[in-house]
C-alpha cells in the first residue's frame, strides 16, 4: 500500500492508473477508522480496480469552539486497517499541503446547505464541499463513496457534483450500527458510559417514527412528536432538531410518504450526535439503506 502525502504525487498515481484503463475509487475520511468507513472501503474494493482512502481531519469544516483539536488522530491504526482491507493508496496530506497559505476560494452552496446541519453549523458544509471538491481534483476518482449516516452531506455533495459538472460518480452506502442501533461514529468515543446508554435514543426515536408511519400515520407533526418524546426521556439529551423531509430537496415532508427521511441531531451531554432513517426502510440493525437500491 502506498502512503502519499503530496498532492502532486497523488495525482500522478491516479493518472498512471487511469491511463492503464483502471477504475479508481475514493473513500474520503477524517481517519480514526471504524466499520462505517470499513464498509465504504469494502464496497470500493469490490467495485474498483484501484482504491484510495483519504485521511484528512479537515479544519475548514469545524467552527471555532468545535472539536477540531480533540478529534482523534490514529494514523498507525488507520494504516493497519487499510492494509487489511486491501487499499492501494492512503492519501494523508498535512493541513498545509491541502490548504497552502493565500487560498481565497471555496465552494458555497445556497439552500440545501443552509438547513438542518447548515442552520446549526453555518460554515460546516462550505468546508466539507471545498475539501471534497479538492480531494476529487487531486485524487481524480471515477467513483467516490459516502455513508448515509451523514445524509445531508450526501445530498449537498450530489448537488455540487451536478451543479459544477464534476465528473465523479457518487455512491451512498447504508449506515452501519452497533448492536443496540447506535450509528457508528468517531464522536461516540467522547461519550461516558451513562451517556452511551442514553445515545440509543436517536436510533429508537427514528425506529418508532418508522413504525408509526408503517402503521398508517402520515401527519409530520405527530411523527416528529413521537421522536421528540423518545429523546426527551433521556436526562442528558438535548434536541437540536428533529425533522421529516423529502429526499434530495430536504423540503418539509407533509404529509409524510415512503422515502421521506427522518433526521435527528441531539446533544448527549457535551457530544453532538446525528442520525437519520428513510420512511419505509427496514429498521433492523445493520440492514438496508437509503435510497433503496442506491448502495453499490
Ligand atoms: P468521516 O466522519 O470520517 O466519515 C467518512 C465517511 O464515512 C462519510 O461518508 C460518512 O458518512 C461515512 N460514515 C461515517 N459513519 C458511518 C456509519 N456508521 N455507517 C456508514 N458510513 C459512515 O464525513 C466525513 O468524514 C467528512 O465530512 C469528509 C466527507 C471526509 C470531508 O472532510
Amino acid at each position: 500500500m502506498d502512503i502519499i502525502e503530496r498532492k502532486a504525487e497523488m495525482r500522478e498515481f491516479s493518472i498512471r492508473h487511469r491511463g492503464a484503463g483502471r477504475h479508481v475509487g475514493l473513500v474520503p475520511t477524517m481517519g480514526a477508522l471504524h466499520e462505517g468507513h470499513g464498509s465504504l472501503t469494502r464496497a470500493a474494493r469490490r467495485d474498483c480496480d484501484v482504491v484510495v482512502v483519504s485521511l484528512f481531519v479537515n479544519p475548514t469544516q469545524f467552527a471555532p469552539g468545535e472539536d477540531f483539536e480533540r478529534y482523534p488522530r490514529a494514523f498507525e491504526a488507520d494504516r493497519a486497517v487499510c492494509e487489511g482491507l486491501g487499499v492501494d493508496a492512503l492519501f494523508a496530506p498535512a493541513p498545509g499541503e491541502m490548504y497552502p497559505p493565500g487560498g481565497e476560494t471555496s465552494v458555497v452552496q445556497d439552500g440545501l446547505a443552509t438547513v438542518l446541519e447548515g442552520a446549526s453549523r453555518p460554515t460546516h458544509f462550505r468546508g466539507v464541499l471545498t475539501v471534497v471538491l479538492k480531494l476529487f481534483n487531486v485524487v481524480l476518482p471515477h467513483v467516490a463513496y459516502f455513508g448515509q449516516k451523514d445524509y445531508q452531506q450526501t445530498v449537498v455533495i450530489r448537488r455540487m457534483v451536478a451543479d459544477l459538472d464534476v465528473p465523479v460518480e457518487v455512491r451512498v452506502l447504508p449506515t452501519i450500527r452497533e448492536a443496540d442501533g447506535l450509528a457508528l461514529s468517531t464522536r461516540n468515543g467522547y461519550l461516558s458510559g451513562a451517556e452511551r446508554k442514553q445515545a440509543v435514543c436517536l436510533y429508537e426515536a427514528l425506529t418508532r417514527c418508522g413504525e408509526r408511519f408503517a402503521a398508517g400515520e402520515t401527519d409530520a407533526a405527530r411523527l416528529t412528536r413521537v421522536m421528540r418524546e423518545r429523546i426527551e426521556q433521556e436526562p442528558d439529551a438535548r434536541i437540536d432538531y428533529v425533522e421529516l423531509v423529502r429526499p434530495d430537496s430536504l423540503a418539509p415532508a407533509e404529509p409524510a410518504r415512503r422515502g421521506d427521511v427522518a433526521l435527528v441531531a441531539v446533544q448527549i451531554g457535551a457530544t453532538r450526535l446525528i442520525d437519520n432513517m428513510a420512511l419505509g426502510q427496514a429498521t433492523g440493525v445493520g440492514r438496508s439503506g437509503y435510497p433503496p437500491g442506491a448502495a453499490g
